[in-house]
């Protein structure tokens, strides 16, 4: 697991250099691109960007087929926090261990901070991915806006608030988590196959390997806010009780919860057998590293 960490914080390094790449060159208004580079460059682990640059790996593509693309999906998911985090929403102080974004700049501020995230992350998908065909970054366009929007992460996003405070089937927390994170964690991952020509099978393996960390991450995040420590997560803890929100734990309690993230974990390994063994070594390590994060 060492040597994963020390490969994540590797790749975590050449996505941050190439997030501030894209976003140093904003300037004005000066508090949108001071909030832009606020809310992205604020150590996040960048799962999801290390995700398609692990799919090109496996291909032996070259990174910088996917590098553009695996910033505005960092973008994305960081907007989808500034957003996640205000008053109206989760109502959290606390992100990447810094003070959240409506907190620093204002909760109007934040909400256009939010929106300038999520509509120049598309420009940089355009202007800057250079090597990949423009049928496929059409594809690749319209599979980020359905995965981010109504479909996506939106809709995850408005059924976790409305099932605030209520009892809700498996079936709607399935539907939360599969959307609000597990869309977003798939995207990456499905955008690498296309860049890379992945075959049908391959593709498919690939789709539900991403669906099973994906609705992991959740669900372990859901116990880290119960479980965690403040100064390791960098947001707060409890805020999923205090807002009665519907989570694994609270559905099925914690031991169910990390038996149903261990199972998840093994699912999302088997899904990769028709890969070489030595080829998917670093999926298998990012499943168990989801199993195990304390951060
Ligand atoms: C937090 O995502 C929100 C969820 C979808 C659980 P991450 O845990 O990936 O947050 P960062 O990007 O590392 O801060
Ligand atoms: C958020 O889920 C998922 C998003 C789409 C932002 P949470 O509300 O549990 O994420 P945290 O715990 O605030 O990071
Ligand atoms: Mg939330
Ligand atoms: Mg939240
Ligand atoms: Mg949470």
């Amino acid at each position: 697991m060492k040597m994963f960490k020390n490969y994540l914080k590797t790749q975590r390094e050449l996505i941050d250099l190439n997030i501030e790449c894209y976003l140093n060159k904003l300037e004005y208004p000066n508090v949108i691109a001071e909030g832009m580079r606020y809310s992205v460059l604020n150590g996040g682990k960048r799962l999801r960007p290390t995700l398609l640059l692990m799919v090109l790996e496996l291909y032996e593509r070259d990174l910088s087929l996917g590098l553009p693309i695996a910033v505005a999906i960092e973008m994305i998911h960081s907007y989808s926090l500034v957003h996640d985090d205000l008053p109206a929403l989760d109502n959290d102080d606390y992100r990447r261990g810094k003070l959240t974004t409506h907190k620093k700049f204002g909760e109007a501020e934040a909400i256009l901070i939010g929106d300038a995230l999520l509509t120049h992350s598309f420009s940089i998908v355009t202007d800057e991915t250079c090597g990949v065909s423009s049928d496929k970054l059409i594809k690749i366009i319209g599979m980020i806006s359905r995965y981010a929007g109504i479909n996506g992460m939106i809709g995850g996003q408005m059924i976790d608030i409305e099932s605030e405070k209520k009892k809700v089937p498996l079936e709607t927390l399935k539907y939360i988590h599969e959307n609000k994170t597990g869309k977003l964690i798939k995207l990456p991952v499905e955008i690498g196959a296309i860049i890379c020509d992945a075959t049908k099978e391959e593709y498919k393996a690939l789709e539900r390997y991403s669906e099973c960390i994906g609705l992991a991450f959740q669900i372990k995040d859901d116990i880290l806010d119960i479980e965690g420590d403040f100064q390791k997560i960098g947001k707060p803890v409890g805020s999923d009780l205090e807002l009665e929100k519907t989570t694994y734990p609270s559905l099925f309690g914690m031991d169910k919860s990390r038996e149903i993230l261990k199972e998840l974990i093994e699912d999302s390994k088997k899904s990769l057998s028709i890969f070489p063994k030595d080829k998917i070594q670093k999926f298998i390590e990012l499943a168990d590293y989801i199993g195990i994060r304390e951060s």
